[in-house]
């Protein structure tokens, strides 16, 4: 195996995700394995920037495949934006000699990563750590499967409660700009309706599903929202039912951070140590510039240009069960 890179950096960045301390120490104990010098940087691009960075070896990721977070720290980094930020961070880089990086992150801190290669020609390899699974390229991001278990756990628990009152609960799920977190968790918690900014909605379809539901006193309905629906999230869809149908005793639960947190289930925890090994073996290959993803199980690597830009389109079907499974 060629071994062009001597000294690696790894970073997290961006909106932390279950699975990212995996990943930090697949790519670490690889790194070792195959004999690099391997630094960590505290705080994303923030790190780089005032040269948090330190030397880690297989040791420092001891006992933390288990835990949610990520033992680096994440941040979002304005001087990074500008190119007298990067400029700075470059510098701190080369101080350490350090030759490769691989960000753990979304697609902006894939965009900081892209920059970083095109101006200063630093091979750069990204792990997609987001809950929200909006980038191309993958079947699942590290963090996905955790949050959705963790909405799915919420929205259970919700269930029992809409069960003894009779309620109608409208619950928002995380997700950013991405329906992927409330299609899952809704069809897997067997949800009445799902939002998604994926797919139009037609709310007075939404109000005609309720009204015929109430006729046959179904009043335990559970409608979940992607908090970037076009409606705007779910207290405005409440607003809008609250309006319409007065009857029903209409709650809203907004999840929140709770769905970023937690251990990373065994999916996460597997996907983080795949990607974090094939990240480093990629880079000693000299492929650079791209995202690790997996597709129907096997490794694949996706300029990370069209990682960022380009969209997974939600399959009508899924949403056609929802209706059906829901009647
Ligand atoms: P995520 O990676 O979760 O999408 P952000 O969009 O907040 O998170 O991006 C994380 C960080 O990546 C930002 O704070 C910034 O430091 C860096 N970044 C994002 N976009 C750019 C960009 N266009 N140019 C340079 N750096 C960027
Ligand atoms: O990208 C992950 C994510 O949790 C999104 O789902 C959410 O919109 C956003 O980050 C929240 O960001 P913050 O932690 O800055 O509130």
């Amino acid at each position: 195996m060629p071994n062009k890179i001597n000294k690696l950096a790894v970073l997290t960045s961006g909106g932390d995700s279950p699975g990212m301390n995996a990943a930090l120490r697949a790519v670490v104990r690889t790194a070792n394995y195959f004999g690099l010098d391997i630094f960590g940087i505290r705080r994303g691009y923030s790190g780089m920037v005032d040269d948090d960075i330190f030397q880690m070896d297989s040791q420092s990721v001891a006992n933390i495949i288990q835990r949610g977070g990520t033992v680096l720290k994440s941040a979002r980094c304005k001087e990074f934006y500008t190119a007298e930020g990067r400029q700075k961070a470059y510098a701190n880089l080369q101080k350490h000699g350090i030759d490769g990086l691989i960000v753990i992150g979304g697609d902006g801190s894939f965009t900081g990563g892209m920059k970083l290669q095109q101006e200063f020609g630093l091979p750069v390899i990204g792990l997609p750590g987001t809950i929200d699974k909006d980038l191309y390229g993958t079947d699942y991001t590290i963090g996905f499967d955790t949050a959705c278990n963790t909405a799915l756990d919420a929205i259970d628990k919700i269930r029992d409660t809409a069960d003894a009152h009779d309620r109608l609960f409208i619950v928002e799920v995380m997700g950013r700009h991405a329906g992927y977190i409330a299609l899952h968790s809704g069809i897997a918690a067997g949800a009445e309706n799902i939002l998604i900014p994926e797919a139009s909605t037609n709310i007075e379809d939404v109000v005609d599903a309720l009204s015929e539901k109430e006729k046959r006193k179904k009043l335990v309905n559970i409608i979940v929202v992607a908090e970037g629906d076009a409606f705007g999230g779910a207290n405005e869809v409440a607003k809008i039912i609250r309006e319409r149908l007065p009857n029903f005793d209409t709650k809203v639960s907004i999840l929140g951070h709770i769905q970023r947190g937690g251990s990373p289930s065994c999916q996460d925890r597997l996907i983080a140590s795949r990607m974090g090994y094939h990240a480093v073996e990629a880079l000693l290959n000299d492929t650079s510039g791209v995202m690790v993803g997996i597709i129907n199980n096997q490794i694949v690597y996706t300029p990370l240009e069209i990682a960022i830009r380009e969209k997974h389109t939600v399959d009508e079907g899924w949403l056609r069960m929802v209706k059906i499974l829901a009647s």
